[in-house]
């Protein structure tokens, strides 16, 4: 099929260089003329591991290509994407470059000689957008009414970190379409995929993406929240407790043979400094402020938010209740992304940590394996914070050591060299990395155990 895909963030570029190499021709379009040329040259702007492999190889195959986008610009496709962001303002979703590319995919509409054109949203949008919205502005702008174009809603599900991967092996795809021949597109599309498919109404699909998010980020909240009561009451990790819960059979089933199936969402049941990163956020607040809408008070959305807002404090409590004043105490923090395997700091809790430390006056000094650049550009105006490629090499001069994200090349604190250089010295495990024999020298601290 010939594809259009308007907006080459991590879902455009990820879905179309995927979409292509199963045998579609591509075409992205982004209105950052930077991102356009760095793309077509084989370089992605983002980092995803096998992602640039994929595109240099697409590109190569002719099955590709990225395109800035404008007023005059022609879709000569019979499908439309639109993968363009959905930020949160004032905690509700923020549809105002759904609205202009559904009005520029309007025009284009109007203009073109062909038939029949099926416009898919992908972008995660509150229930009823594609039904109401998206469809009056090109009802709007095109002249013609739904019928005679097509509308679809295809949520997407891929993880930062693991995106190429999600994208080519899903656990199910959804097909919301208001119209069959929609529906008709989307399975062509999808037909070199095996996995389970499910036919909805647009509605529907959005409200699945909302569901699926906001139920992962409760999972998260929910741990959290008991693991700040067990290390309140004392003499319990909330790690041992997890350990205990996770092997009720409904958590992790137990085969035939005694083995048991480990699912991944136990991950989710671990404790930590909160949630961060594009989507869950903004994902659970866009939820929370369309049920007020629409006369629900969301009690658990309220407080899976207000639980996850007041975890990256309990880093900085853990911190004072041994080092009393932070004033001038210098503290190594590892890990600026939202989530190992990703240079994507936005919303991310290290951040909001720095923040806080800055605030009481601390030194921080950060790392992140890839992150860096990303997190200046975030902490532009902070003063106090300065950053290092070689993490291993301040462990003598700070006074503790904070992991806020869990890249793996951070086991290596509890290598013979680094574990000499952080004896006497605080370590504060927010991710849970490590367990506490594991620094008999140091000060292990982390979230759930007093
Ligand atoms: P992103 O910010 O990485 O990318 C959006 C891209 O759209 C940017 O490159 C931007 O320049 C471009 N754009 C904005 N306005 C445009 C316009 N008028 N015309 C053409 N291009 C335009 O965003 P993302 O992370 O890919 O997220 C996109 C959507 O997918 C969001 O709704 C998000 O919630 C959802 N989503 C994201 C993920 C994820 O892991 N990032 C996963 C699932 C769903
Ligand atoms: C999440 C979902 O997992 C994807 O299915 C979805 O497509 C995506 O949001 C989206 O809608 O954009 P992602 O944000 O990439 O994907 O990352 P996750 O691995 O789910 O982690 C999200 C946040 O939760 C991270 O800040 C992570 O550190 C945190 N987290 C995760 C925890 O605090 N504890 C955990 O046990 C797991």
């Amino acid at each position: 099929m010939d594809v259009s895909i308007i907006g080459t963030g991590y879902v455009g570029l990820v879905s179309g260089v995927s979409l292509a190499a199963k045998g579609h021709h591509v075409t992205c379009y982004d209105i950052n003329e930077k991102v356009v040329d760095s793309l077509n040259s084989g370089i992605p702007h983002i980092y995803e591991s096998g992602l640039q492999e994929l595109l240099i190889s697409v590109l190569n195959e002719g099955m590709f290509t990225v395109k800035l986008i404008s007023d005059r610009t022609s879709l000569e496709n019979d499908l439309i994407i639109i993968a363009v962001g959905t930020p949160s303002e004032n905690g509700k979703i923020d549809l105002s470059y759904v609205k202009q590319v559904s009005e520029s995919i309007g025009k284009y509409i109007k203009e073109n000689n062909k038939s029949f054109v099926s416009v898919i949203v992908k972008s995660t949008v509150t229930p009823g957008t594609t039904h109401t919205i998206v469809r009056r502005i090109i009802e709007k702008t095109s002249g013609k009414k739904l019928g005679q174009f097509g509308l679809g809603m295809n949520p997407e599900f891929l993880r930062e970190g693991n995106a190429i991967e999600d994208f080519m092996n899903p656990d199910r795809i959804i097909l919301g379409h208001d119209d069959t021949e929609t529906l008709k597109l989307l399975q062509e599309l999808y037909s070199p995929w095996n996995c389970e498919k499910i036919a909805v109404n647009t509605k529907t699909a959005e409200m699945i993406k909302y569901a699926n998010n906001s139920l992962l980020a409760t999972q998260i909240s929910a741990v959290n929240e008991l693991a700040n009561i067990a290390a309140a009451i004392g003499g319990i990790d909330i790690v041992d407790v997890m350990n205990g819960v996770h092997t009720d059979k409904r958590w992790s089933p137990i085969l035939p043979d005694k083995s048991r199936i480990y699912p991944e969402i136990l991950t989710y049941l671990l404790p930590g400094c909160g949630f961060g990163g594009s989507c869950f956020p903004k994902d659970v607040q866009a939820l929370q402020s369309k049920a007020y809408e629409v006369g629900v008070e969301p009690h658990i959305l309220d407080s899976v938010l207000k639980v996850n807002d007041n975890q990256p404090y309990q880093v900085i409590k853990l911190l004072k209740k041994s080092l009393i004043d932070l004033e001038d105490k210098k503290i190594l923090l590892l890990g600026l992304a939202f989530k190992p395997g990703t240079d994507d700091v936005r919303e991310s809790v290290s951040l909001k940590i720095i923040d806080y430390l800055c605030k009481d006056k601390a030194r921080v000094i950060a790392h992140d394996p890839i992150a860096i650049k990303n997190a200046k550009k975030k902490l532009d105006n902070i003063s106090g914070v300065s950053f290092t490629k070689h993490w291993d090499v301040k462990l003598p001069e700070v006074d503790a050591v904070v992991i806020a994200t869990k890249w793996s090349e951070y086991k290596q604190l509890f290598s013979k060299d680094n574990l000499q250089k952080i004896k006497g010295k605080i370590v504060l495990d927010a991710r849970r990395m490590f367990y506490p024999d594991h620094f008999p020298d140091s000060i292990y601290l982390s979230i759930g155990r007093s």
